[in-house]
């Protein structure tokens, strides 16, 4: 079987993307130093697809610790690299941190993908490298604005690192700009693990509804959209995590039409803050306590994808909507109350 290092592989997207792999026929390893994560969640792994996953406690910014995980699996043949820092409120704080952990990983991997010439590399990017558009959707071609955060910095420096590494090697790679990826796998079996408070807006909704947050904020709602809360494209955790398995395919099967090529995953739907909690209050039946607060620094006001060159290129289907989205989620959040230390947000008590 053609196998595949995940880095990050204990991770949201990456955990997800494992059980695509494996069901799409792929052997995997995953790479994650648990500083953000907990290799328990490839427990929920091994009992959705009855595979035992090897994680490499490894730190990519350690060169030669990265270099050894090639030397003791030459039959690699893909890297799909997940492994980051993504908060984009800490990037604010601890700017040199983002940098030198997200690029020199980065640079690490890719000089390992030279040295064992592996032939197809995945890039884990983001729609936050298009910073405020002036148009919307979005699509590939959409100039990037300046980036809104260090965190998004790295993420448009990652690409900018690939697009000319991919010049100068053998390698094919594929830089995939998520949008806002939310929900958990349908067995709930598998979700996100945001470690102390969540930032991002969907575990915020989950963790309020649950008790876990006295209230949840809404971060203003005087912008100049249709009920005045900023607008994203959420989409399903397992709909981006397929699209890894379909880029991979694609270049494998020689489809690719140059040596570094870009996909939005994205939903193609705008949404609310607003109507995103109210598509939760529906699905869960729980009436979520949140009050109306100042504007979040940095935040977007409005980017939705265009998803046609995925949808065409890479035969991308999204199977899920977005009551399907904040069914999964909530169901996991449940769960996690039922398995507190299993699935306990805080890695070191569980490593
Ligand atoms: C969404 C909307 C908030 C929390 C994220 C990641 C970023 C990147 C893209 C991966 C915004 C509002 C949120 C809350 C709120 N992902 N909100 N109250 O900012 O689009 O970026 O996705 O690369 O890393 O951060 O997502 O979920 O933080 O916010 O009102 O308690 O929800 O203001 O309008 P965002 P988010």
């Amino acid at each position: 079987m053609s196998k595949i290092l995940v880095t990050g592989g204990c991770g949201y997207i990456g955990s997800h993307t494992i059980v695509d792999l494996i069901e799409n026929g792929y052997d995997v390893i995953s790479v994650d130093n648990n500083t953000r994560s907990t290799p328990r969640i490839l427990g929920g792994v091994e009992k959705i697809t009855g595979k035992k996953i090897k994680n490499y406690k490894v730190d990519l910014c350690n060169f030669d610790d990265t270099f050894a995980i090639f030397q003791e699996n030459t039959d690699i043949i893909g890297i799909i690299h997940f492994a980051a820092y993504k908060s984009v409120g800490e990037s604010v704080l601890q700017p040199l941190m983002y940098f030198e952990n997200n690029l020199n990983s980065l640079i690490n991997l890719l000089k390992c993908v030279h040295e064992f010439q592996i032939s197809h590399f995945v890039f884990s990017s983001s729609c936050t490298v298009y910073g405020n558009p002036d148009k919307i959707p979005v699509t590939e071609t959409t100039p990037m604005k300046p980036a809104e955060s260090p965190y998004g910095l790295t993420k448009q420096m990652g690409e900018q690192i690939i697009t000319e590494f991919a010049k100068a090697n053998t390698a094919n790679c594929i830089l995939l700009r998520y949008f806002n990826p939310v929900g958990a796998h349908p067995s709930i079996l598998i979700g996100e693990l945001p470690i102390g408070r969540p930032a991002n807006l969907v575990p915020a909704i989950t963790q309020t509804a649950i008790g876990k947050l006295p209230q949840m904020t809404v971060f203003g709602d005087d912008y100049d959209t249709r009920d005045g809360s900023c607008v994203r494209d959420y989409i399903h955790v397992s709909d981006i995590s397929h699209a890894h398995t379909l880029a991979l395919q694609y270049m494998i099967e020689g489809k690719n039409s140059s040596k570094c090529e870009i996909f939005n995953l994205g939903s193609g739907d705008g949404t609310t803050v607003l109507e995103a909690i109210k598509a939760f209050e529906k699905v869960s039946g729980v009436p979520l306590n949140y009050i109306v607060g100042p504007r979040r620094p940095g935040d977007v006001i409005a980017i939705y994808a265009n998803n046609e060159l995925a949808k065409k290129d890479l035969n991308w289907e999204l199977k899920y909507s977005l009551e399907e989205m904040m069914t999964t989620a909530w169901k996991w959040e449940l769960r996690l109350k039922t398995d507190e230390k299993f699935y306990s947000g805080k890695p070191s008590e569980l490593n």
